[in-house]
């Protein structure tokens, strides 16, 4: 992967295998010290078996409480896999139409083959901060126009991730799950076959005011105003704030979809994801 050292890994948020939790499970599981205590008031004569009890007392509420913390971390933990695992069954399947090959779904639910995916035609990306990129022909000459209208305002568009193969994929995949987590991987990273980078209709991009910035802003003028124009050119934010439950993926602002100008019309008019156009749709 050429690009990988660009990906952007500065979320680190899933503690659920965390050394704090290791550490309180460890300390649950191990053996009990009562006996140990048995033997001190078996070898003592002055410790009244009043004093043994209340010690047992004591050492029982402890346990318990390490006990029940161990457990909430546990459900806390099997929780968020099952809310994971909810939001990608929650997703419908549709039919994708092929003839419409800019409008098709992709995500959990919806994979696309290898062989489809020949009829996406994938081109060399030049003149960008990052080499050896590729995307969809069609994206590309739209994403061209894009940069145009931006380069107008003085605002330089590039692309830190374009097309990927599955192999590609399963490295970012395995990339971000051994750097940050299986759950981060999970809610940023789509595996082989269910990714629209594996199209070339997506890309991750950075917009700055600096020609060669591998950042991007997304409280700068630059970024709201593509935000507020990409639609023109055919692309929508696929992955927005608060439609997670909706996308299976959190707030991805960097990563645009090329869809075809009049649906990217339709879906930013209405704010709609593409999943939420295909429920009604269907
Ligand atoms: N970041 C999106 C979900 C992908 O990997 O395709
Ligand atoms: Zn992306």
């Amino acid at each position: 992967m050429k690009n990988n050292n660009n990906l952007d890994h500065s979320k680190t948020e899933f503690l659920f295998e965390s050394d704090a939790e290791k550490a309180i499970l460890k300390e649950a599981s191990k053996p009990s010290k009562v006996k140990v205590y048995k033997k001190i008031a078996r070898n003592s004569i002055i410790i009244s078996c009043l004093l043994i009890c209340g010690f047992i007392i004591t050492y029982s509420s402890q346990s318990d409480k390490l006990f029940k913390l161990s457990a909430s971390l546990i459900n806390s933990s099997q929780n968020d896999k099952e809310k994971m695992n909810d939001s990608s069954e929650s997703l419908d399947i549709v039919n994708n139409n092929y003839n419409k090959k800019y409008e098709i779904i992709i995500n959990k639910a919806n994979p696309i083959t290898e062989s489809t995916l020949k009829k996406y035609k994938q081109v060399e990306v030049i003149d960008n901060v990052i080499s050896g990129i590729k995307l969809e022909e069609q994206t590309y000459k739209s994403y061209l126009k894009l940069k145009q209208n931006l380069l107008e305002r003085g605002y330089y568009i590039n692309i830190r991730s374009g097309y990927r193969s599955f192999n590609e994929s399963e490295e970012v995949y395995n990339y971000y799950k051994i750097e940050n987590g299986i759950d981060y991987a999970e809610k940023y990273v789509a595996k082989p076959g269910v990714s629209e980078h594996n199209a070339g209709l997506s890309f991750d991009f950075i917009i700055s005011q600096d020609k060669t910035s591998l950042k991007t802003n997304y409280q700068s003028d630059e970024y709201k105003y593509l935000e507020n124009v990409a639609y023109l050119y055919g692309f929508i934010i696929r992955y927005p704030k608060d439609k997670e439950n909706v996308t299976g993926y959190s707030y991805e602002p960097w990563h645009l979809r090329y869809v075809g100008v009049e649906l990217a019309k339709y879906l930013t008019k209405n704010n709609l994801t593409l999943e939420e156009y295909y429920e009604t749709k269907e």
